[in-house]
Parts: structure tokens; C-alpha cells; sequence
């Protein structure tokens, strides 16, 4: 099935800003950039560090743990030390709310 799952609000994500929630026992990232939302794994593919802890710029999200970078439209990892990218998932809006395709 399609299984969207109703994350949260769409007023409960700041632009410009990130947030860690949970769907279906998974960590997820939301990130609110430009009018878009976008949805990752909530964790680094480099060590346990949750990127809602991060930094995001633009459409990039910083690691806390070490400064690993991802483009949150693709899950890309863009530098060192990352090696492996990270999972993104569908995302839409209806009504107000932010739903998440998790598969
Ligand atoms: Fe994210 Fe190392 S845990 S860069």
C-alpha cells in the first residue's frame, strides 16, 4: 500500500528549521526549507548522532557529531567523513497537515 503516515502539523515546523519525530518505531527528519518540506532518516549514517541535533543550511543538515553533511532532497552525503548516504522519504501536505510515505 501507499502508506502515508500523519507526522504532525505543517505549522509545527518552523522554516528553515529541523525536527525529529517518530513513525512506525523509525526515527525520522523533517526539515522545513523554501516552502518545502523534506523527510530523512532521523539518524547519521556515519555513528549515532540524531541530525535533528544539527545544523541545517539551505538544504544542507550538518551532523552535531562530525560535521558530516547530507542534502536532505536526495539523502546525498556530501562530505567527509560520511561514506554512505542516508534513506529519504516521500512527503506531501493536505490539510494542513505533513504526511510521510514510509513504504
Ligand atoms: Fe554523523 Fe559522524 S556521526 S558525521
Amino acid at each position: 500500500s501507499e502508506n502515508w503516515i500523519d507526522i504532525c502539523a505543517t505549522d509545527e515546523l518552523p522554516d528553515d528549521d529541523v525536527k525529529g519525530v517518530q513513525a512506525q518505531g523509525r526515527d525520522i527528519a523533517l526539515y522545513h526549507v523554501e516552502g518545502e518540506i523534506f523527510a530523512t532518516d532521523g539518524v547519521c549514517s556515519h555513528g549515532h548522532a540524531r541530525l535533528c541535533d544539527g545544523y541545517l543550511e539551505g538544504h544542507e543538515i550538518e551532523c552535531p557529531l562530525h560535521q558530516g553533511r547530507f542534502d536532505v532532497r536526495n539523502g546525498k552525503a556530501m562530505c567527509a567523513p560520511l561514506t554512505t548516504d542516508i534513506r529519504i522519504y516521500p512527503v506531501k501536505k493536505d490539510n494542513g497537515r505533513v504526511l510521510v510515505q514510509m513504504g
